[in-house]
Formats: C-alpha cells, structure tokens, sequence
C-alpha cells in the first residue's frame, strides 16, 4: 500500500531555477528508501514535498499521503502540523530544527504537538534518547552537544512522535562510523515496526546495508529507482551521479561478478565458481 505517491512535480524556485521536472513516484508502506544523487540535483527539494514543506510549483503537480488510519489525503491545504504527525522530517542541518535549553525540552516540544498522555512523556524522551546513544543526556543544552550530537537529537525529537514515515536528510552527517551505524541501527529498528523511512545519503555503504530500494536523481529528475543491487551495477547511474559505489561491488563489477554489493555476496559468488570450477592442484 502507498504511503506517498507524488504525481508529475515540478518545483522551481525564484530566480528560474528548475530543481524538479516530472517526478512520479510512489513510496510503498514498509519500505526502506535512500535517494542519492549530486550536490545539487535535487534530492533536499523532492524531500521537502514528503511533509509539505515544499508544495510543487506546477498546477497539476499532486503529493497525496496515506496516514495511520488509511485516509489517502493530498498535502495541498492541509496545515503542516497535521502532516507532520504522518511524516517526520529531519533537516539537512540539525540546528534548523532546534530550539530548547534542555534535551527533555527538545522531545516534549514535539510530544505536546500530538496527543500522548503525558505520564508516559519520562519514560518515551529517556527510551528515545538512549535509542540514538545520548542516554542520560536529558539535561544537557543542545549547545553543548557535537554536531553529530545534534544532528542524533534531532533524530529523536522527530522520531519520539512516532510518525509513519520518518524522512531524514543525511542522517550520517557529522558522525564516525559507528555513530553512523547507531542512527541506522535505530532507523532499521523503526522500520522493521512496519514504518517507512527515507534517508538522503552520500554514504553508499551504509545504503547498501541498510536500504531496500535506491532512487538516483539526476538534474532535478529520477535517474534509475531499483534496488540497491541493480542501481550499483549500472554504470551510467554511478557516472550521472558521481556515487561511488561500495568497494566490494567496484571490486566484484571488475572481477565480473554483476549484482554483488556486500563484502559476503563477493564471498559467497567467489566461492560458488570455484566449486563449479575447481583450480588444479600446483
Ligand atoms: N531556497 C532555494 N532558493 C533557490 N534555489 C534553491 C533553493 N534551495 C535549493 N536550490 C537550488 O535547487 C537545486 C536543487 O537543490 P537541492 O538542495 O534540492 O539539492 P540536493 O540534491 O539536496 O543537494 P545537496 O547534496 O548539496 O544537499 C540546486 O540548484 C539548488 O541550488
Ligand atoms: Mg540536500
């Protein structure tokens, strides 16, 4: 069942810059998408039109959602609080969205926005937060928080108001490595609850675990929509939109080995020639 089906957009901003045209495509409930793309060819834009931030500039241009109850509605005209509690959005910059002195602050804002009793707002600020590894940081300020800090609190103060969608632009930024497979952990986790999330990346190995469908865009339009195992293996993806695939696709790609991305799919297709042909003894 669709969750998001945007329907012939375009969107220009002022100054005659045509940063979407003809964009269709449909987000089925469930699934686990990341848009990739150039600096630039749109990705933050199309993103924006998910939660309504953006409305597309086109008069024929539609962006309908499907919330909790199964209600398909259209995003135009309807005010942005009530999409809101069907599509999380967390910004490209964390600091865009962050306002309070306290961590607990930052959460409740969001808890008071949507119906929860508010004995249970303790516990869900303290789960959330630990979720994203800043537990016990409730009374920090955001201030003194890292970048990368921030950027996971934001993650938190969406995500606390349980949306059916949750859609975070670069969720990795100003993480290391295992920072970065923290936010994914938690984002699987959410999405393994039957929600659909939508991550931007430029971090081609963490799409490749974590996402189950990759949208390339290109200059304001799509380039390819497939799984993460059949846009990694075209070339003229990886060209169009300058993503370096992950090392063990490249690697696979060169030995022939097409449609491999993981480091065990290489194994497992290595292995399975040499059974089928095995080397002579030296
Ligand atoms: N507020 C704005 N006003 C005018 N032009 C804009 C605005 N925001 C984005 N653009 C332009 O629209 C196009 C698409 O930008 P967008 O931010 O959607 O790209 P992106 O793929 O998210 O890039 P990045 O990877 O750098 O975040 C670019 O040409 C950009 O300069
Ligand atoms: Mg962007």
């Amino acid at each position: 069942m669709s969750v998001i089906d945007i329907q012939n957009i375009e969107h220009n901003y002022s100054g005659n810059v045509h940063a979407l045209t003809g964009i269709n495509l449909s987000i089925t409930r469930g699934e686990f998408v990341a848009i990739i793309g150039k600096n630039g060819s749109g990705k933050t834009t199309l993103a924006k039109h998910f939660n309504g931030l953006l409305k597309p500039t086109n008069k024929n241009g539609q962006v309908f959602l499907r919330g909790v109850d199964d209600e398909c509605f259209s995003t135009q005209g309807v005010p942005l609080h009530k999409l809101a509690s069907t599509v999380g959005y967390v910004f490209q910059n964390p600091d865009r969205q962050i306002f309070h002195d306290t961590c607990r602050e930052e959460l409740e804002f969001g808890l008071r926005n949507i119906d929860v009793p508010g004995d249970t707002w303790v516990a869900r600020v303290e789960e959330t937060l630990r979720l994203v590894g800043l537990a016990g940081r409730e009374e920090a300020n955001p201030v003194h928080l890292s970048r990368g800090e921030r950027q996971r609190l934001a993650i938190a103060s969406t995500l606390v108001m349980a949306p059916q969608i949750a859609v975070i632009d670069e969720p990795t930024t100003g993480q290391d490595l295992d920072e970065g497979r923290v936010i994914l952990d938690f984002l699987a986790n959410f999405n393994r609850n039957g929600k659909t999330v939508v991550i931007i990346s430029h971090d081609m190995a963490l799409v490749a675990s974590y996402a189950s469908r990759v949208i390339a865009m290109k200059s304001g339009q799509v380039l390819a929509d497939g799984t993460p195992h059949d846009v990694f293996s075209r070339p003229e993806v990886l060209e169009g939109t300058n993503v370096r695939p992950p090392q063990a696709a490249v690697l696979a790609n060169r030995l022939g080995y097409h449609g491999v991305l993981t480091v065990q799919e290489a194994i497992d297709s290595l292995s399975a020639d040499r059974t089928s042909h095995p080397r002579g003894k030296a």
